[in-house]
């Protein structure tokens, strides 16, 4: 679909096998927040169709989870989305984010959202990216702010919200 296909790992759902793999890459990030591995189970899983991993040399080098908000069901949201650090810059990020569109897209789904802090330069890089590709518009509000956080220490999350997608 994009110029960086020719060029990526495999991309695939992910599966309960790739959960370790991904709580890894969560811990190497350096920016995001490390859920439990029980939790990237249960997204392997029950929410497998809406993930994506991208492997390569049969290791796991990306990933994408999400969800449609059960109120909001036609929106796709981007909880996590990461890409090992000697993996970066290559469209590996933008290629998950298309393979689970191309799922999305026929169950109606309109819009992709996600909430990103103000100094997560790379973070913002690939939604606005990804809007600017879509050729759709991208609308950016309050999420969270601070003090909704145990003791205020985590950076506001702003939502980003693109679309509708064609
Ligand atoms: C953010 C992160 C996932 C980006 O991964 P990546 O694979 O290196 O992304 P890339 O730089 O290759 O892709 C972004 C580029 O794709 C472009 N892009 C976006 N959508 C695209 C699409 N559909 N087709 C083609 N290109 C697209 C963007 O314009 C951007 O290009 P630019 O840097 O030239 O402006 C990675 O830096 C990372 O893992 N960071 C740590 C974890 C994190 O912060 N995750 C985000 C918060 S959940």
């Amino acid at each position: 679909m994009h110029r960086t296909q020719q060029i990526l790992p495999t991309i695939r759902p992910p599966r309960a096998e790739d959960a370790t793999a991904i709580w890894s890459l969560v811990q190497k990030s350096g920016s995001l927040d490390s859920n439990s591995p029980y939790a990237y189970l249960l997204l392997c899983t029950d929410f497998s169709e809406a993930g994506a991993v991208a492997e390569a040399d049969g290791e796991i080098v990306g990933f994408l989870v999400g969800y449609r908000p059960p109120t909001r069901p036609e929106t796709y949201f981007v909880w996590q989305i990461a890409v090992a650090d000697a993996y970066r810059g290559r469209g590996i990020a933008p290629a998950l984010l298309d393979a689970v569109l191309d799922r999305m897209l026929p169950l109606e789904v309109k819009f992709l959202e996600a909430t990103v802090t103000a100094s997560n330069a790379a973070s913002w890089a690939l939604f606005r990216g990804f809007a600017r590709h879509a050729s759709a518009p991208c609308f950016e509000q309050p999420a969270f702010p601070s003090d909704l956080f145990p003791d205020g220490a985590h950076e506001e999350e702003v939502r980003i919200r693109i679309g509708p997608l064609d």
